[in-house]
């Protein structure tokens, strides 16, 4: 039977792990070709071995997407191989903390250059390789804080406010060349980076369970998401069933932004 994305051609930026490794298993098992991105080579070798292993087909093209030379890299190598890009999902991405006043010119910018430079970078990219070939769906990773304000969150806050806005108007811009611009707009996801960034892990008396329990009490569905939840919208987008859907922000978040 055929797939949802049967002989799609998808680039999926920052797939070496989380929401972006999970949506390149979903896209390859739903028929697509996948070309998964990333800094760490390792991680992104194992990514395409998985999917190779079930019969799927994936190139795994190590990128550094604050590096244009790099994405364009990308780009090049998905066309020398598949001769076209049906999907673009811009999913690569930092978390940066801090107000105003306490983040660094540093963390600033390197947010700004991943969340929302390589976001437009990307795009246009591809927009001439879809708009000669009639039609093409890009799908930004937003965040919930896209549309609400976050604490101590700034930068992060800023860079997916962006995302919403950049995803809008390129929505906007080529909605009459067949090609269809859309966010998801992931609310708390539970993937490994929290793990390794000690992000939650309590400390004193609390531990990592007790700390993740709380936060989780402040989402209606009392739980975070598991990335391919995420994954799941983000097929919705770019499969032809969203075909009438551009500009859009998929809000996937448990209610959080509800309330
Ligand atoms: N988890 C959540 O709660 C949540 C909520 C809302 C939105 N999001 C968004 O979801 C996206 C994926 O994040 P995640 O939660 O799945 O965390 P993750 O596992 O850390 O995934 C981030 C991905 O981005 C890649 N990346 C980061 N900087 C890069 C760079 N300069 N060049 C190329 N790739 C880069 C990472 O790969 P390398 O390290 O190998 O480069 C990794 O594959 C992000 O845009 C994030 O803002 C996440």
């Amino acid at each position: 039977m055929a797939g949802r994305l049967q002989d799609k051609i998808a680039i999926i930026t920052g797939a070496t792990s989380g929401i972006g490794e999970a949506t390149a298993k979903l896209f390859a098992a739903e028929g697509a070709k996948v070309v998964v991105t990333g800094r760490r080579q390792d991680r992104g070798e194992k990514v395409e071995s998985a999917i190779q292993a079930v019969g799927g087909v994936c190139r795994f093209v190590q990128a550094d997407h604050t590096d244009p030379a790099a994405c364009s890299r990308v780009v090049e190598r998905t066309l020398a191989e598949f001769g076209r890009v049906d999907i673009l999902f811009n999913n690569a991405g930092i978390v940066t903390s801090g107000t105003a006043e306490t983040v660094s010119e540093e963390a600033w910018a390197q947010t700004l250059a991943i969340n929302v430079t390589a976001v437009w970078r990307m795009s246009r990219l591809v927009i001439p390789v879809m708009r000669a070939q009639g039609k093409g769906v890009i799908v930004n990773n937003a965040s919930d804080w896209a549309v609400v304000g976050a604490r101590e969150a700034l930068p992060y806050a800023v860079s997916k406010g962006a995302v919403a806005q950049m995803t809008r108007s390129m929505a906007l811009d080529h909605a009459h060349e067949g090609i269809r611009v859309n966010a998801v707009c992931p609310g708390d996801t539970f993937v490994e980076r929290w793990v390794e960034s000690g992000y939650f892990v309590g400390s004193g008396p609390v531990t990592r369970e007790q700390a993740l329990a709380e936060s989780a009490a402040t989402i209606p569905m009392k739980r975070f998401a598991h990335p391919e939840e995420i994954a799941r919208a983000v097929l919705f987008l770019a499969s032809d069933e969203s075909s009438f859907i551009t500009g859009h922000l998929l809000l996937v978040d448990g209610g959080n932004t509800a309330q």
